[in-house]
C-alpha cells in the first residue's frame, strides 16, 4: 500500500520523483524515501513524515542524478520511523530498492540470510529482498539473473523498484500482485504506482502483469517474465487522463473537486457504456445464480446492485464482502455462477482474490472499475469502466456515483433482455438517467447550507444515518463517509431497525440523518422519523415531499425523481456534509488517518 515513482532521463532525476510522490502520496503516507545514482555513488535520503515537510527538512530537491527512484510508505511491516522507509539496501550498499506489498516468507529468508552473515538494519520485509538479490548475484552471470532467482523466492505481493550502482544505465521494475506502469517519454523513461505520477511527461503506458518486470533506460524499456527472463511485446495506451484532471485545479481538497466533478464523470460513465452495456447484458443474462463482491464503499454500490437487479431484472443476487466471500462461499461456486465485483481501483486484494477465487471454481466474472488496466480488469471475464478519472481523495465520491450509473445501466439492459420490465418504462428510466448530472447539479447548491449545518453540528459525537428499501445502502454510505474523514461516530441501518435496539442511543439533539424520497416506503420512513424526534433526535431530513417540514429540524431539498436512481443523487448531500464536518474539525479529507487509497493487503 505505497507509492512508487521511478525516473531516468536527462532532468534532475529528484525534481521529477518529488512532484511524482505528491501525486501518489494517497496511497501511503507515513514516510518517503529517495535513491539517485551519480557517478557509481548511490545517493539515499528518506525519512518518517509527510513528502512537503520531508522535501524541505532533507534536502529532497538537492539530490544529485539523472536517475532514481521514490517510495511513498503505508506500514504493513516495522513501524513508520526513518530506518523502515524505504529505499533499503543490500550490505555492499550497490543495490537499493523500494516495496509496495507484503512479503510473507520473509521471516524464513532472514534467518537464512542472517545464517550467511548479512546483517539487516530496519524491520521490514523489504530489506530481505535487496540482501537475497546480494546473495544471489555471487553465483549469477549478471544482476538480472541475481534479481530474478531471488524474487522467485519470494511469496506475497511485490511492486518494485531497483536501482544497482554496478550498471548506470538501467532501473528495474518488478510486478507481482502490486500496480506498476512504465511511462515511455522522449529520451527519458518512467514507472509508477499509478500514471498521474508521471503524466506531466507522458501519457505514454504500458501497464505491467503480475510477474513480469521491465527493465528501464533513458531510451529503451524490455518487459520481461520473471519465471524465464523471455521478453514480452506489451501494447503502449495513450492514458486519455490530462494533469489537470489529475490536479486539484483549485479546490482546497481533492475530495471537494472530486465531489463537484460528479455531474462531468456521471456523463462519462454513461456515455462510456451506452455502446457496450448491452452486449454485456446479453453475456449475463442466463445466470441465476448471482454474487456481487467488494469492499468499503464499493460494497454500498453492490447493495444498490442488488436492490436494481431485484426490482428491474427479477434476479435475486447475494451481496458479499469481497474478504467473506473468500473463505464462506467457495464450495457455493460453480460454471453457473456470475459474480460481480466492484472495486474502483481494480486493486483491493480481497476482492481480487475473491475474483481469482471465483474463476478458478469456473463462474463467470463481471468487474466494474475505475482504473483502466487495473488487476481486476485483467482477472475478470467482462469488464465495465465507470470512467470517472483519478480519484485522488482517499474517500471514494465519484467513483461511488459511476459504479451507481453503471449498475443502473446494466440493470435496465438485463431488464431488457430478459423482458422484465416493461419497454415504455425502461426507457424512461434510461432518459432520466441522462437527466442524473443536472439533478446533481442542483443538488450541489445546497453547498452552502450543508457548510452552516456542519458548523452547528461540528462537536456532535454520534451521527445515525436511517433509510429503507433502496435507500438503506445510502444511510450506509453517508455514515462511512462521515466516520473515516470526520473521525465522529457514525451508524447507518435501515430505518426498521431502529426500534429493535439503536433507538436506545438517542437523546436529546443527537443528529439523525434521513433519507425520505418520495416511493413506496415514504410514509414508513416519516413514522421512524417522528420515533426519533420523540426521543429529542435532531432530524436532518432528504426528501421532495413538502410533509417532511413538519417531521424534520433541517429539511434538505432534494429534486423529485425516479425512486431508482435516488441512491446516485441522495448520497452527495451526505458527501458534502462529510467534507465539511472534516475540514471544520481540522482534519484532511484527502487523507484519513490510518486508511490509504488502495488496499493492497489482506
Ligand atoms: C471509502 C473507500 C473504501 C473503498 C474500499 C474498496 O471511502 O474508498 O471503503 O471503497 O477500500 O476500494 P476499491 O473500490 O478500490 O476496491
Amino acid at each position: 500500500m505505497c507509492g512508487i515513482i521511478g525516473y531516468i532521463g536527462e532532468r534532475s532525476a529528484c525534481q521529477v520523483i518529488v512532484k511524482g510522490l505528491k501525486r501518489l502520496e494517497y496511497r501511503g503516507y507515513d514516510s518517503v524515501g529517495i535513491v539517485t545514482e551519480e557517478n557509481g555513488k548511490l545517493h539515499i535520503k528518506k525519512g518518517a513524515g509527510r513528502i512537503d515537510e520531508l522535501a524541505e527538512k532533507l534536502g529532497l530537491l538537492e539530490m544529485p542524478g539523472k536517475r532514481g527512484i521514490g517510495h511513498t510508505r503505508w506500514a504493513t511491516h516495522g513501524v513508520p520511523n526513518d530506518v523502515n522507509a524505504h529505499p533499503q539496501t543490500d550490505c555492499s550498499g550497490k543495490i537499493a530498492l523500494v516495496h509496495n506489498g507484503i512479503i510473507e516468507n520473509y521471516g524464513e529468508i532472514k534467518e537464512e540470510l542472517l545464517a550467511k552473515g548479512h546483517r539487516f538494519e530496519s524491520d521490514t520485509d523489504t530489506e530481505v529482498i535487496a540482501h537475497l538479490i546480494e546473495e544471489e548475484l555471487k553465483s549469477s552471470e549478471s544482476f538480472e539473473e541475481a534479481m530474478r532467482k531471488a524474487l522467485l523466492k519470494l511469496k506475497g505481493s511485490f511492486a518494485l523498484g531497483i536501482i544497482y550502482t554496478e550498471e548506470p544505465d538501467r532501473l528495474y521494475f518488478v510486478r507481482n500482485e502490486s500496480p506498476l506502469v512504465l511511462g515511455i517519454g522522449e529520451g527519458e523513461n518512467f514507472a509508477a504506482s499509478d500514471v498521474p505520477a508521471f503524466l506531466e511527461y507522458t501519457n505514454r503506458a504500458v501497464f505491467l502483469d503480475d510477474g513480469e518486470y521491465a527493465v528501464i533506460t533513458k531510451d529503451s524499456h524490455v518487459v520481461k517474465k520473471l519465471s524465464t527472463g523471455e521478453v514480452i511485446d506489451k501494447p503502449v495506451y495513450e492514458v486519455e487522463w490530462t494533469l489537470e484532471m489529475a490536479e486539484k485545479a483549485g479546490y482546497p481538497h481533492f475530495m471537494l473537486k472530486e465531489i463537484y466533478e460528479q455531474p462531468r464523470a456521471i456523463r462519462d460513465a454513461i456515455h462510456g457504456n451506452a455502446g457496450v452495456i448491452e452486449d454485456v447484458a446479453k453475456e449475463i443474462a442466463k445466470y441465476d445464480k448471482i454474487f456481487f463482491v467488494a469492499m468499503g464503499t464499493s460494497y454500498h454500490a453492490a447493495l444498490v446492485g442488488k436492490y436494481l437487479l431485484q426490482r428491474l431484472a427479477k434476479k435475486v443476487p447475494i451481496v458479499e464482502e469481497a474478504s467473506e466471500f473468500r473463505y464462506e462461499m467457495e464450495d457455493l461456486i460453480d460454471e453457473n455462477t456470475l459474480v460481480i465485483a466492484i472495486t474502483q481501483s481494480g486493486e483491493t486484494a480481497d476482492t481480487l482474490a475473491a475474483m481469482k477465487l471465483a474463476k478458478a471454481r469456473g463462474a463467470k466474472v463481471l468487474a466494474i472499475v475505475n482504473v483502466v488496466g487495473s488487476m481486476a480488469t485483467r482477472i475478470a471475464d467482462l469488464t465495465l469502466y465507470t470512467h470517472a478519472g483519478p480519484e485522488i481523495g482517499v474517500a471514494a465520491t465519484k467513483t461511488y456515483t459511476t459504479q451507481l450509473t453503471v449498475l443502473t445501466m446494466l440493470a435496465t439492459a438485463l431488464a431488457r433482455v430478459l423482458g422484465t420490465a416493461s419497454e415504455e418504462y425502461l426507457n424512461e428510466l434510461e432518459s432520466k438517467l441522462k437527466e442524473v448530472p443536472e439533478l446533481v447539479e442542483k443538488v450541489l447548491k445546497h453547498d452552502g447550507a450543508l457548510r452552516e449545518l456542519a458548523e452547528e453540528l461540528k462537536e456532535k459525537r454520534d451521527f445515525f444515518y436511517i433509510g429503507r428499501s433502496i435507500g438503506v445502502p445510502t444511510a450506509l454510505e453517508g455514515a462511512l463517509k462521515l466516520k473515516e474523514i470526520s473521525y465522529i461516530h457514525a451508524e447507518g441501518l435501515s430505518a426498521g431497525e431502529l426500534k429493535h435496539g439503536p433507538l436506545a442511543l438517542l437523546e436529546n439533539g443527537v443528529p439523525v440523518v434521513a433519507i425520505a424520497p418520495s416511493g413506496k416506503t415514504f410514509d414508513k420512513m416519516v413514522s421512524n422519523i417522528e420515533e426519533s424526534k420523540a426521543r429529542g433526535a435532531y432530524i436532518i431530513a432528504l426528501g421532495d415531499n413538502e410533509s417532511l417540514k413538519r417531521v424534520s429540524d433541517v429539511l434538505i431539498e432534494m429534486p423529485p425523481m425516479d425512486e431508482l436512481l435516488t441512491p446516485i443523487v441522495y448520497v452527495v448531500p451526505l458527501q458534502i456534509l462529510a467534507y465539511h464536518l472534516a475540514v471544520l474539525r481540522g482534519n484532511d479529507p484527502d487523507k484519513p488517518r490510518n486508511l490509504a487509497k488502495s488496499v493492497t493487503v489482506e
